[in-house]
């Protein structure tokens, strides 16, 4: 795969890092807290507040960013762009789902992941105010599996919600399967694709999700951070109120300032949130890494390099958490077996090692800008200490 970029030709995929000036100086295994920058994205962020200072900003280029944004977002969510809603965070989307419930009746309940990321469950913690039974799914191999969770669902539950990858473990739900059982009796399907869209293919998954919300710091590569992008399937998106609708939501937003009629947008668009104008500029230039690749190839490379880090952590018997081969994702997380988690992030950030500790294990995310050395670099300094 060849490419060229703001910074010249690149031949090869296992090339990328030149693009991302952060990998010269450190193995950077933290892309599950934040993204890294691009240097397209770092250009586009000087040559826009360079305009910005000079001539006043564009926001009407804002505009258009975020709509090229939208585009790629949704090509790699396999969603059509009329379906993808720009929204501020998960947390935001979450809520915004959960305000559609209603008072609880009949034993109604919804049912979540116990260790979920706070954003994806808070929101529908907050829906036991309204007499809705929360039930909390323990997880197993640190991630849900679709038996545990149909033992929590029947015909009162209202909402499934789980992550497509769990941040701590890496663990990739089977989507299809708690899908299934969620839609059996009607329940909304939600899933945070925070650590999953631009990391895996999520086409294949997309006919089985109701809702589907990522923000933009981590795989999209935009740390800065400022948008999130939110699937709705078009029967949800008729059934729900756009409850935070401005200018914004109309079918056309410029010329939506002023009522007197409330002309809203037929498509996702119209739970669009007012944007950052500057998130916009950095998502479309950060995203446009991925049609210089191609999404295929980059999904491709994350994986061959996960399990690469798999059998390099096996041979010097730090294994990571087993998955099977299905709930294997581009996080990969080693039990900290006792480690105190801040001095072995210290000494490993010493060694120029970048990552986190997350919920009792060492978290080592790969994205396409990593390469093998990154890997021979973390595996000897696991081997030493
Ligand atoms: C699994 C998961 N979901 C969501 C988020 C972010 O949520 P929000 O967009 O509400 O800040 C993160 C990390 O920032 C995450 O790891």
């Amino acid at each position: 795969m060849s490419t060229t970029t703001e910074s010249g030709r690149i031949d090869d995929i296992r090339d990328a890092r030149t693009l991302f000036p952060a990998t010269s100086s450190s193995a950077y295994l933290n892309t599950a807290a934040v993204g890294l920058a691009s240097r397209e994205l770092t250009a586009a962020y000087h040559r826009y507040v360079d305009e910005w200072s000079e001539n006043g900003l564009d926001y009407a280029r804002g505009e258009a960013a975020a709509e090229t944004a939208r585009t790629s977002v949704a090509a790699l969510m396999g969603a059509d762009r009329s379906d993808v809603a720009l929204i501020a965070s998960v947390s935001a989307a979450a809520g915004l789902i959960a305000a559609q419930f209603g008072p609880a009746s009949n034993g109604q309940n919804v049912v979540i992941g116990e260790r979920e990321y706070s954003s994806n469950h808070f929101p529908w913690r907050l829906l036991a105010a309204k007499g809705y039974e929360v039930r909390q799914v323990p997880f197993r191999n640190g991630g849900l599996e679709p038996e545990d969770i149909a033992r929590h669902v029947d015909r009162a539950t209202q909402l499934v919600a789980f992550s497509g990858v769990q941040t701590a473990s890496g663990h990739r739900s089977d989507i299809a399967a708690i899908a299934d059982t969620a839609h059996a009796v009607g329940a909304l399907v939600f899933v945070d694709g925070s650590q999953m869209v631009g990391a895996l293919p999520v086409a294949a998954d997309i006919e089985h999700i109701d809702v589907l919300a990522t923000s933009d710091h981590k795989f999209l590569m935009n740390a800065g951070r400022g948008i999130g992008y939110c699937y709705l399937s078009p029967e949800v998106r008729d059934r729900f109120s756009p409850l935070n609708a401005g200018w914004k939501a109309g079918r056309v937003p410029f010329e939506s300032f002023f009522g007197p009629t409330m002309d809203l947008s037929s498509t996702a668009s119209r739970f669009d949130n007012s944007i950052s104008w500057l998130a916009a500029i950095g998502d479309e230039a950060a995203l446009s890494v991925f049609d210089a690749f191609g999404a295929d190839a980059i999904f491709q490379r994350n994986m061959d390099l996960a399990d690469l880090l798999r059998s390099a952590l096996t041979e010097i018997g730090r294994g990571a958490i087993d998955l099977p081969v299905a709930n294997r994702s581009t996080i990969v997380a080693v039990p900290l077996a006792g480690a105190e988690p801040a001095e072995l992030l210290a000494t490993l950030k010493q060694r120029g090692i970048i990552c986190s500790a997350r919920d009792g294990n060492l978290r080592l995310a790969i994205h396409f800008y990593n390469h093998e050395d990154d890997i021979a670099q973390i595996t000897s300094a696991l081997a030493e200490l």
